[in-house]
């Protein structure tokens, strides 16, 4: 519990930036187009915060043109990953031709990394659960499909603040580094809502039965999966995505429902689905977080594998 921000800062300024380049490198060389032909970054991170930002280190750090038109969002958590992709949509849909790098990098270890003791619970399990990744993808809209194969659509994107929840997810940065605290009320809530937020997603596409799409839904922990599937009477498999990656990566914040795409289009592909999204057309890509926030995406596969 020293005050260890400073150590903290300089590790992370410096990290973030770097595993971001990681994992953009990856979704650029996917994609197969220039890099020249991005236009706009979107980046989430809750490990730092600094001037220049992380999304100016990136730029750097990718060689892209000083013209990039960037949207730095610190310090959102594990909702991020899906405001991300909203504010993506958002500048896709409204500049012709944009392209947009999305890119989530966090450094949870190193907000995290205290001595171990019995007395501070939140510590403990911020350590059970937390974990560093980072992931990114390039948003459209218009795709030139002579070059460029677009996996998902985004159809919509919602957001709600959760009744009653304001102190259940929190993270205050203090002179000892980032301090979570979860109440171990979250799951509880956040099943009790997640019927509404899907409600109001899907009215307009008339889907209400919600073992008929597929499921990309942050793990935050194992109880939320656990809750949200006997709430809804979700069939098993719709969240083994979600499962897997949290067994394997753990709870890694923004980035963790970009991995879960990552495992669901690359598994529907090996298992040969009739589409990314376990052979089901439509989908939904929640966020969880402080507020509580919910961030529910609607997702279509519009990949011919
Ligand atoms: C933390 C977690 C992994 C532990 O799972 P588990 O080992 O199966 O244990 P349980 O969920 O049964 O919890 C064990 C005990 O810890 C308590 N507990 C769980 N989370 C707690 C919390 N955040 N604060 C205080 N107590 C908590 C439970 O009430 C239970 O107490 P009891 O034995 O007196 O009934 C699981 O509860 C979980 O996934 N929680 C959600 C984590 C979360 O909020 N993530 C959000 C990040 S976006």
């Amino acid at each position: 519990m020293a005050p260890t921000l400073d150590a903290r800062q300089d590790i992370m300024v410096v990290e973030v930036p770097k595993l971001a380049k990681e994992a953009a490198l990856k979704a650029i060389n996917e994609w197969g187009q220039p890099k020249s032909e991005i236009t706009h970054i979107v980046f989430t991170t809750i490990s730092g915060v600094d001037a220049p930002g992380a999304d100016f280190q990136l730029i750097k750090l990718l060689g892209l043109s000083p013209t990039v038109k960037r949207v730095m969002m610190y310090h959102l958590g594990c909702y991020g990953g899906g405001s991300v992709l909203r504010v993506a949509k958002d500048l896709a849909e409204n500049n012709k031709g944009a392209r947009v790098l999305v890119v989530c990098s966090e450094l949870n270890s190193v907000s995290g990394f205290k001595g171990p003791t019995e007395t501070d619970f939140h510590t403990l399990l911020g350590q059970a659960i937390f974990a560093d990744g980072a992931a990114a993808l390039i948003v459209g809209a218009d795709p030139d499909t002579s070059v460029e194969r677009p996996l998902f659509q985004l159809v919509s994107a919602g957001t709600r603040i959760l009744p009653d929840s304001d102190d259940m997810v929190e993270g205050h940065l203090r002179q000892t580094g980032l301090s979570i605290s979860l109440s171990k009320d979250v799951a509880k809530t956040i099943s009790g809502n997640i019927g509404k937020c899907l409600e109001e997603a899907f009215n307009k596409i008339g889907i209400s039965d919600w073992n008929s799409i597929f499921w990309v839904s942050h793990p935050g922990g194992p109880a939320i999966l656990d809750l949200i599937e006997g709430t809804l009477s979700l069939k098993e498999e719709k969240l083994k995505a979600s499962r897997k990656v949290l067994s394997e990566y753990g709870n890694m914040s923004s980035p963790t429902v970009m991995f879960i795409l990552d495992e669901m289009r690359n598994k529907s592909i090996k298992e040969g689905k009739a589409t990314t999204g376990e052979g089901f057309d439509w989908g939904v890509l929640l966020g969880f977080g402080p507020g509580l926030t919910v961030e529910t995406i609607v997702l279509r596969s519009i990949s011919t594998i």
